[in-house]
Parts: C-alpha cells; sequence; structure tokens
C-alpha cells in the first residue's frame, strides 16, 4: 500500500494530517525519513511517526527446500504430509510455496511469506529458468531436443509451449532446462513420446541451485544475496 494512504487509514489521521506529516519528514520506513507519499510500504516494513510506532513490520522469510518424494507442495492435504510439515518454523499459515513439484519429484523448492517476491518469480514474462533432471522408462532420442527447442502444443491450454533445452545426458537421462512452468509440463513434454518419466528433479529455479548440503527434507534460509539474485 502507498504510505499515504497507509498513514491517512490510521484511525487518528486525516489524508491531510498524512500529509504534513510526510512533507516535515516526520514518518520513517526502516528506520528512515520518507517525504513521499507514494513510497509502497509492506507489512514487512517497520513504520514510525515521530519515533511512535505505527506498524512493527514482521519478518520476511524465504528458504529454499530439498524436497523428498512423496510429499505434496501445497500447504494443506488432508491424506498426504505436505512440504510444510517438513519445515520446523512459526507461523507457517503464512507461507506458501513458489513453483509446485509433482508428488513424486524431488529438488528445489522455494518457500516463503512474501507474496509479492514469489509472485514475481512466477510471472509468465519472467521467462526464469527452471532446471530438471529427467530419467525415462524409454530411450531418449536425439531427435526430442529439436522437437521440444521448436516447442510442443498443449491442446488443453490452446499454447505451445516456449523453446526448452534438452541435453542428453544418458540413454534414459537427460537434464531438460524450462522458461515456464506449466501443469506437469516435463511429464507432457515426454508424454508426447509416450516416454514416461520416472524420475523428475528440479536442479535450479534462476540463479538459484539446490544446496548440495541439503538431504532431501531438509531446507534453509536464503541469504539477502540469493533472494535479490532472484527478484
Ligand atoms: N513438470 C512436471 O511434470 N512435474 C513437476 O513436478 C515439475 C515440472
Amino acid at each position: 500500500m502507498r504510505l499515504d494512504r497507509f498513514l491517512a487509514n490510521l484511525p487518528h489521521l486525516s489524508r491531510q494530517d498524512a500529509r504534513l506529516h510526510l512533507a516535515a519528514g516526520r514518518v520513517r520506513v526502516d528506520g528512515a525519513s520518507v517525504r513521499d507519499g507514494q513510497h509502497e510500504v509492506r507489512v514487512f516494513n517497520r513504520v514510525e511517526l515521530d519515533g511512535e510506532l505505527l506498524q512493527a513490520g514482521k519478518p520476511a522469510r524465504y528458504f529454499m527446500l530439498h524436497k523428498p518424494a512423496g510429499c505434496v507442495s501445497a500447504t494443506r492435504d488432508a491424506e498426504h504430509r505436505t512440504v510444510l510439515d517438513l519445515l520446523d518454523e512459526p507461523d507457517k499459515d503464512d507461507l506458501h510455496i513458489g513453483g509446485r513439484l509433482d508428488f513424486n519429484s524431488t529438488g528445489l523448492l522455494l518457500i516463503t511469506n512474501d507474496g509479492q517476491w514469489s509472485r514475481r518469480m512466477t510471472l509468465p514474462g519472467r521467462k526464469l529458468a527452471k532446471v530438471y533432471y529427467v530419467e525415462t522408462e524409454q530411450p531418449i532420442e536425439a531427435h526430442y531436443a529439436q522437437v521440444f527447442a521448436e516447442g510442443l502444443y498443449f491442446r488443453y491450454e490452446d499454447l505451445t509451449t516456449l523453446p526448452a533445452h534438452l541435453e542428453i545426458l544418458a540413454p534414459r537421462a537427460a537434464r531438460l532446462t524450462l522458461h515456464e512452468g506449466r501443469y506437469h509440463q516435463v511429464k507432457r513434454m515426454f508424454g508426447h513420446f509416450q516416454n514416461k518419466v520416472t524420475r523428475l528433479h528440479r536442479e535450479r529455479m534462476g540463479s538459484l541451485s539446490l544446496d548440495p548440503q541439503l538431504a532431501p527434507g531438509q531446507y534453509r534460509a536464503l541469504s539477502a544475496a540469493e533472494i535479490a539474485d532472484l527478484e
């Protein structure tokens, strides 16, 4: 919300008061005086007026989890354990997942309470690279690479997938780089060749690789640099 609206919404301040306080430099956001009413204020910011605390600001939290197979990328599930069950953190209701993985897929999953950050990351225009290690039932043939690079038509969504890069690593193993995240996209792309995916592991999202120190089920907080790199 804009800072001028945030101030004017307070029961003891009018819009005029808000304007005057801002112009006088009496409002501080995260310790710095802000005069611009259009400055965006979020639940994570500390806001003060003449030293009076208006909003304490809650900590923004960002985690990378090594998702194990056999758990759901959802915040609640009646039947199975969810990725949030793996986190030993307070206020888990505030957390959500940026870029889901299927029940049996493994690898890098981002979890945060910062909706703006995760939305930005998954915006279609963003084209963030997502890198998957894939194993299949049948041999992966060389011509898949061309088909994936040209894009595949998905009838259900009536769209053609963005160019994807396939690197064949072994007869039944490959690394696939996508720049979008359609429903079951990797499985559907190999499914085009009636080749079933037997293992799917996300290694990287944008500049962020899964930390090799994390065993399946383990997680850690992202560093400030990692958070900024993904913005
Ligand atoms: N594509 C899939 O098919 N499954 C995943 O979990 C991720 C990408």
